[in-house]
């Protein structure tokens, strides 16, 4: 960090370790707009070293960012504190925008004279995703209800087709092509009958049993099956699991259908000769699973594909139940993922480039 020595001798260290520590950005400014600051927070934050920044003008820093100019600009010439708190990202070389908020202010000598402006940057990435996964969950919720509702109302005229195409079966003779359609009636009533239950269990899930799960068995297990699935379609199955990984408490059959989804939903994405990378390790930084709960370490699942990836505009409505772009989908496999998610405390992030690949990475708590 520069500038450790030009902080004022009384408890000056205490200061530095606290610029050191703190999980914000904060970046300093002379009068002139040059750098004198710029803490490791800010470096993790902007991916430059404090030593590449220190001199640097804010007009190159913040280059084209039109916000955090205004920001240091008002804090500087106006005297100012300013703060933007709504949607502002900051844009860096070789990483994806990230979602922030921004204070500057401005800094005073002893003698009440300016000497320039700090700016302190937060990282609201968790956050958002946070936010998205309790959104998603609201909305599950009241759909879930809802259609569970008329689910049920449906699966009682579905049993008199079924029993009526059956009926008909036995009172028609053997070798009569009638016979053909009745077929069809049962197979397609089952298979509508399958999807209202997994309807139904959205609306109104059985309660989790929690057990030490082996994370890399169940991912094992999958990806067997998986792999066999996919033999006409040339797609490499890569698995890279931390052994560190203690068993996690959760629910067998509940994660091993999460993952199967996202690990059938990734292989579906390829249409031939893709990738699917599995691969867990342990977080680096501790999450917040929700509101008001204790922050927790936690097992990263990353399911990543080389598959056609998800238009942007496509993105909120793939936890949406039904939605689907497959001829063949129910469109309940991420509504019911989501849900299984939320009852382990765990998050989802979702990441996508079209014509890319997707990564789905799933977080899920090491300690209940
Ligand atoms: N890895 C992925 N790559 C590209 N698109 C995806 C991926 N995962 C999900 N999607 C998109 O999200 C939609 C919803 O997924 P979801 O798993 O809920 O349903 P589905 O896969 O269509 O049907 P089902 O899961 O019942 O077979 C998919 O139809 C697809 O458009
Ligand atoms: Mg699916």
């Amino acid at each position: 960090m520069i500038s450790r020595e030009s902080l004022p001798d009384t408890g000056s260290t205490l200061y530095s370790r606290i610029l050191e520590n703190i999980d914000r950005a904060v970046i300093a400014f002379d009068q002139e707009g040059c750098i004198t600051l710029f803490n490791p927070a800010a470096e993790a934050l902007m991916e430059r070293s404090s030593r590449q920044m220190a001199g640097q003008h804010y007009e190159a820093l913040f280059k084209d960012q039109e916000t955090l100019l205004y920001l240091v600009k008002v804090a500087l010439n106006e005297s100012r504190s300013i703060t933007d708190d709504e949607g502002l990202y900051l844009h860096r070389a070789n990483a994806s925008p990230l979602p922030v908020n921004a204070y500057a202010a401005p800094i005073y000598t002893n003698r009440g004279d300016q000497d320039g402006a700090v700016m302190i940057i937060r990282d609201l990435s968790r956050i958002k995703e946070l936010e998205g996964t309790l959104r998603r969950a609201d909305r599950l919720s009241i759909l879930g209800t809802l259609a569970a509702g008329l689910a049920h109302e449906i699966k009682n005229p579905l049993g008199g087709i079924k029993g009526a195409a059956q009926l008909l079966a036995m009172e028609l003779r053997k070798e009569n092509s009638l016979l053909d359609y009745t077929q069809i009636m049962v197979k397609e009533v089952d298979r509508i009958n399958f999807i209202i239950e997994e309807l139904m269990e959205l609306g109104n899930p059985r309660t989790p049993e929690f057990a030490e799960v082996d994370l890399a068995k169940i991912l094992d297990d999958i990806v067997l099956l998986q792999r066999e699935a996919a033999r006409n379609q040339n797609t490499k199955f890569t698995l890279r699991f931390d052994p560190s990984i203690p068993p996690v408490r959760g629910d067998e059959s509940l994660l091993i259908r999460l993952f199967l989804n996202l690990i059938k939903n990734a292989r579906e994405a390829i249409a031939h000769d893709g990738e699917v990378t599995i691969e867990t390790r342990i977080a680096s930084s501790y999450h917040m699973t929700g509101p008001g709960r204790r922050s927790s370490p936690m097992v990263d699942i990353t399911i990543r594909d080389t598959g056609c990836g998800i238009a942007a505009e496509e993105m909120e409505r793939i936890f949406t139940p039904y939605f689907t772009t497959k001829i063949k989908g129910s469109g309940l496999g991420l509504a019911i993922s989501q849900k299984i998610i939320e009852d382990h405390n765990g998050l989802l992030k979702v990441e996508s480039t079209p014509d890319e690949g997707t990564t789905m990475t799933v977080s899920l708590p090491l300690r209940r």
